[in-house]
């Protein structure tokens, strides 16, 4: 079995005991200490399926550099509590709360490799690359069935809410 999908299998087993993070938690935590996942794992930009499930879903996402002068990442909900792991580079977090018909941002924090962050369920966050010349790689993992959610995010001038679509928040 790889590293990858032992993972994958301590994540799912973790999931069916405990639907609250802190163990899953722990799972990728030592997974990003021993290194043995993000070997297995390319470096090539996108956003790849590890596991889709009911009860819990795990990306890995690597994000390409980021051009000088890019515009604001989209700003999204999951609808699940997630966890992101970061394997190699950074990946930049802003979080926002509801402000009457749109958000508002409250907080921003940078994540390296080596560290996790939790999200609650009612999390809005967008997500960048903050480097212009290093790749970011990261786990990310939720709580559920983060495809089939119903999701929303945030565009245009007036940071509306609509339904969530896919392309726009990753190519953003
Ligand atoms: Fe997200």
């Amino acid at each position: 079995m790889s590293a990858t999908d032992e993972f994958i299998a301590r994540c799912v087993a973790t999931v069916a005991t405990d639907q609250e993070p802190a163990a899953t938690r722990e799972v990728v935590e030592q997974a990003l200490r021993d290194q043995s996942v993000a070997k297995e794992l390319s470096l090539d930009a996108g956003v790849r399926v590890l596991h889709g499930g009911e009860d819990l879903t795990i990306l890995h996402v690597v994000m390409p550099e980021r051009p000088v002068g890019a515009g604001n990442p989209v700003p999204h909900n999951h609808c699940m509590w997630a966890l992101i792991g970061v394997t190699h580079g950074s990946e930049h977090n802003r979080f926002f709360r509801r402000a009457a018909d749109t958000i508002e941002s409250s907080s921003e924090q940078v994540i390296e490799a080596g560290e996790v962050l939790v999200m609650d369920a009612d999390a809005i966050h967008a997500v960048k690359n903050p480097s212009t010349n290093r790749c970011s790689s990261a786990l990310h993992v939720y709580g559920g069935d983060l495809i089939g959610a119903a999701k929303t995010m945030w565009c245009e001038a007036d940071l509306s809410e609509l339904p969530f679509d896919f392309l726009r928040v990753i190519g953003s």
